[in-house]
């Protein structure tokens, strides 16, 4: 199982970041003890809505074995009245791989946490971070950060529900409560009720005004207070995220943060994965090419396709694979254009591989 195979690569080089309830043996039917591994955090794919659905997981699986990948958020609605097995579905392979969760009623959230554990998710995410009006009426994301107890009262139930971790992902702050002071204030209560690792989206969501797209540009990039938590939270585990490029960054971020947290530039350069391991994690170096992915993720749209799916499911997120080469153009627009026109989508397919030659 390559779950079991890339947790247990994870504890040979790297020092992983330990989560006090990962630790805590496990009570298995038959009473015996098993430890659960820790899940290393040090480099993860951000939950991006519409983006990161299982087929994008699957792909960038093939670029990296150690990343964490994130779901797209679903709402406890979602889950509990909705086609929850759609939303929880995702391959063996895609471990180690964190579900997250949008909602503010705790038994809601517990009875998805434990779903989503039953499942076989390594990690529950709560969503304090997205600003969009949408959400807002229903008390889901970035809203929250004005309500730290009822954030607190969720995890609490989230985390007696499940042997996996609950961690949040959150804002520094919304427009009306952007004090550093209210930010510990959030951190500190969140802590109490059992949370370990915050992943810190380094900028302010401005609820009224801005589009959900303008508040991950506009408010400005504050690291400076993301890595103050870590001075005042020593104890606690800090990710970094939001406008993150390079893994030059990542290097630096790394020596103040757990670690690093990407969305866009991972979603639109996916290639910047296949050194991740290496270069993160200190893993040997691995043969990779971006054909070489292209042809392993053939026989899975082959099987979707099989099964009644269309391959642009799946295409639709490799278009960045061949970002800044010559052939880039035709890559791009052999799936994103001709392969919707076609009847043999894998003819395609194979012609925008054959593009990148040697690549
Ligand atoms: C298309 C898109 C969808 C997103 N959906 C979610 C989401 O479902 N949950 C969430 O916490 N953040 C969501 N985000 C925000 C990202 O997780 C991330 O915090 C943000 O893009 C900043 O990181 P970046 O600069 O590396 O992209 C989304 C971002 C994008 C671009």
């Amino acid at each position: 199982m390559l779950h079991k195979d890339a947790q247990s690569e994870q504890k040979c080089t790297t020092e992983a970041v330990l989560n006090k309830h990962e630790l805590e043996p496990l009570q298995s039917d038959s009473t015996a003890l098993k430890v659960r591994e820790p899940i290393n955090r040090r480099f993860s794919v951000a939950p991006m809505m519409d983006w990161t659905d299982a087929h994008c997981r699957y792909f960038l699986r093939l670029l990296s074995k150690r990343a964490l990948l994130y779901s797209e958020m679903v709402t406890t609605g979602a889950l509990l009245y909705g086609d929850s097995a759609r939303f929880l579905r995702h391959a063996e392979c895609e471990h180690p791989v964190a579900l997250q969760l949008g909602g503010s009623n705790a038994e809601h959230l517990a009875a998805c946490t434990k779903m989503a554990e039953q499942a076989g998710f390594d990690e529950v995410n709560l969503n304090v971070g997205c600003p969009s009006d949408r959400v807002q009426n229903n008390m889901i994301g970035a809203c929250l950060m004005g309500h730290p107890q009822l954030v607190a009262d969720c995890v609490k139930q989230m985390q007696d529900a499940v042997q996996i971790p609950v961690t949040v992902k959150h804002r520094i702050g919304i427009n009306g409560r952007d004090s550093y002071a209210q930010l510990c204030d959030f951190i500190g209560t969140v802590h109490e009720a059992g949370c370990m690792s915050f992943t810190v989206h380094a900028r302010i969501a401005i609820l009224e005004g801005l589009s959900p797209k303008e508040n991950r540009d506009i408010p400005p990039l504050r690291y400076d207070l993301a890595a103050q938590l870590t001075t005042d939270f020593p104890d606690l585990e800090f990710i970094l995220n939001g406008g993150i490029k390079t893994l030059a960054e990542c290097q630096q971020h790394l020596t103040t943060f757990d670690g690093v947290m990407l969305g866009r530039e991972a979603y639109h350069n996916p290639w910047l994965l296949s050194e991740v391991d290496h270069q993160l994690f200190g893993d040997a170096q691995r043969e990779i090419t971006r054909t070489g992915v292209l042809e392993q993720l053939r026989p899975y749209i082959a099987e979707h396709i099989a099964q009644g799916g269309k391959a642009t499911h799946i295409t639709r997120h490799i278009l960045g694979l061949a970002q800044g080469f010559p052939g880039a153009r035709r890559f791009r627009q052999l799936l994103s254009a001709d392969i919707y026109k076609t009847d043999e989508p894998l003819r395609i397919y194979d012609q925008a591989i054959a593009g990148l030659e040697g690549r």
